[in-house]
């Protein structure tokens, strides 16, 4: 009795055992289909259709059944042809039908964002085209308004010569549509039009921050279709365009207590429930469902609203900047009054930031550091370093020896060095180099000039012996070096305006404004140091000139190995016409 019983259990246990392994190894098996058409996205669709059908069989032709109907398939040509009407499904019709793939005038299904082809050889006489019509045969001949998807008097051949027709159902297409002949009324029957996946539907997809939401968009013309998924179960879905809920414009999607969805849009200027304002912004062809729990929504909106003095008029959309996105997912949510049970549960910790014409996205934070650093750095040359350099040889030659020299080489080198360093930093954080930009392109002038200098002063040809005449080459080399030495300069800073302007597109114009300020606050007060060194040296020039002194460091310097002095004293005096005089007038007697 005992073990026989025993027996038994052990058999059930082994059964049920037997059970949950399948299950779960079917379950696995769903999932991994599932998961491989998610990242194949289409072309695993069909993959996967082919094993469903597969399952089913090859379809019967005496099949009354499924010989009316057609699923299209990527890739398959429909063939159109003309043939007699057996058993057309909306009588009265006329004796001649169309045929697809040998099917007399089928219901076709088709997937929004797959293209069908059509194979057109019904005759001459019966072009095919895609309405919106039932009837068909030119509804504007009948005085009868229709749209037409795809088609019209060209889609017509023979079968020695056929004609493809290739039409895109898209997102915004209707769930019912008809292929009829343009040319004869009732030949054709429905168009069955599905929803694909939305990566079939939408040319663009990017993760949103946490990856817990998928943010889909067409640009078409001026409008754009959004659509935002959901990855996990939520009761509603939000995205926001902004840094942050707070100041966003969101659009929401929910299913209300009917199981209805709904799309709605909304300006939110505070924390609470009393701060999200809900708004008039023309959204078109909305749609929300649930996939297993998750929300799927979809929209479509012009890029720029048709309209001035609302809040929402200012929710312009411009393609050529980037779009800053967050989400945020909650239980619950209606029209009308909100209160604390909409709040979100979770939400993005930060925007990501979409090139909608790239279709690309970067996280926010990322970038910033070191673009920062970049921008110091850069700062630290053009702003610091190569202007110290050149008031350096300009304005301390009165000084007793080479302190000019050194000033002036040591400033310019290392600020040769840290731009170097800003540049790398600047490619090296933007994974390459383009010069796109105006920024780039002045940068890198400005990059080019200072480099040029080095060279350039390891090149300069040597006084001649005792000065007395600058050869002309020497003339010719201290233009260049001031010509380069100050382009370097000016494009400097001219990328450091260029610079911020570029941040400001990035992160929005507040942040940078006040580094604007500052910066031109420091390039007004440099320039007004330099007036007044410049003023000083001036009056130097002609209290040494009076009482004969200042020929004192002249001389001092033309004892140096290079005889920089001299020079400078000629680049002074063909610079400013007005110290020329009391210069060249001391100079000679000390050379003689
Ligand atoms: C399924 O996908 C594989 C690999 O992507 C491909 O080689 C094969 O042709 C596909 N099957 C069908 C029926 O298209
Ligand atoms: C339909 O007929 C009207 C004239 O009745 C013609 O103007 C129009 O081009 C036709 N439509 C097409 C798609 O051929
Ligand atoms: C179409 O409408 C116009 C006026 O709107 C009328 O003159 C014409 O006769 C109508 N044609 C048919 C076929 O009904
Ligand atoms: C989006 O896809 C459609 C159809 O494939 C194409 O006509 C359109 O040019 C694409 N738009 C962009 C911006 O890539
Ligand atoms: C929506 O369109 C209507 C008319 O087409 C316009 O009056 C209204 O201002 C538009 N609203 C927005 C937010 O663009």
């Amino acid at each position: 009795m005992a073990p026989s019983m025993t027996v038994l259990f052990v058999t059930k246990l082994v059964l049920i055992l037997q059970s949950m392994i399948r299950e779960k190894l079917l379950a696995f098996a769903a999932n991994s289909l599932a998961f491989v058409h998610y990242k194949l996205h289409g072309f695993a669709t069909l993959n996967v259709s082919t094993v469903i059908s597969g399952c089913i069989g090859p379809l019967d032709a005496e099949d009354k059944e499924d010989q009316d109907r057609i699923t299209t398939e990527r890739n398959t040509a429909l063939v159109v042809t003309a043939g007699p009407s057996l058993h057309y499904p909306n009588p009265p019709n006329p004796d001649k039908v169309l045929y697809i793939n040998k099917k007399e005038a089928p219901l076709l299904k088709v997937e929004r964002g797959v293209p069908v082809t059509f194979s057109v050889e019904a005759g001459h006489d019966a072009p095919l085209y895609i309405t919106s019509d039932p009837v068909g045969g030119n509804a504007t001949s009948r005085n009868v308004s229709e749209i037409i998807y795809a088609g019209g008097p060209k889609a017509e051949g023979v079968p020695a010569t056929p004609t493809e027709l290739i039409w895109l159902p898209d997102r915004n297409t209707p769930d019912l549509v008809y292929y009829q002949s343009l040319y004869d009324p009732k030949m054709g029957w429905k168009i069955q039009v599905v929803d694909g996946g939305l990566s079939d539907m939408y040319n663009n997809s990017v993760l949103l921050d946490d990856q817990q939401v998928t943010f889909f968009w067409t640009l078409s013309g001026d409008s754009i279709n959004i659509a935002a998924r959901g990855e996990r179960k939520s009761g509603y879905l939000a995205v926001g365009f902004g840094s942050a809920m707070v100041n966003s414009y969101a659009y929401v999607g929910w299913i209300d207590g009917d199981g209805t969805g709904h799309v709605n849009s909304y300006w939110i200027d505070g924390k609470d429930g009393m701060s999200v304002h809900e708004t008039r912004e023309n959204l078109t062809h909305t749609r929300c469902r649930s996939e297993n729990g998750a929300i799927v929504f979809e929209f479509t909106r012009p890029l720029a609203p048709s309209c001035s003095g609302r809040v929402e008029c200012k929710n312009i959309v411009d393609p050529k900047t980037p779009l800053k996105v967050i989400w945020a997912m909650g239980s619950q949510w209606q029209s009308g009054r909100l209160s604390v049970k909409n709040m979100h549960s979770v939400t993005s910790n930060r925007p990501v930031r979409i090139l909608l014409l790239a279709g690309l996205a970067e996280a926010e934070q990322d970038l910033r550091p070191v673009l920062a650093v970049h921008g110091f750095m850069m700062f630290v040359t053009s702003g610091l370093l190569l202007p110290g350099g050149i008031m350096a040889a300009r304005y301390l030659k009165h000084l007793k020896g080479d302190v000019w020299f050194q000033a002036h080489t040591y400033l310019q080198y290392s600020g040769m060095a840290v731009m170097f360093l800003g540049v790398l930093f600047a490619v090296a954080e933007l994974r390459g180099f383009s010069f796109k930009s105006t920024h780039a392109k002045i940068g890198t002038l400005a990059f080019g000039f200072a480099f040029l200098q080095p060279i350039n002063a390891y090149l300069r040809p040597h006084l001649a012996e005792n000065g007395e005449i600058l050869s002309r080459n020497r003339v010719i080399w201290e233009y260049l070096h001031i010509f380069t030495g100050r382009s370097a300069l000016v494009f400097g800073v001219i990328a450091l305006f260029t610079g911020l302007q570029h941040l400001g597109h990035r992160y929005g114009s507040k942040n940078t404004k006040g580094l604007t300020c500052g910066l031109i606050l420091w390039v007004v007060s440099v320039a007004l140091v330099v007036l007044y060194l410049e003023y000083m040296a001036v009056k130097r020039r002609r209290d040494g000139g009076a009482d004969g002194h200042s020929g004192k460091w002249v001389l001092g310097n033309n004892e140096e190995e290079d005889s920089v002095d001299l020079l400078q004293s000629e680049r002074s005096s063909k610079m400013e016409s007005n110290s020329t005089e009391p210069m060249e007038v001391q100079l000679e007697p000390l050379k003689g």
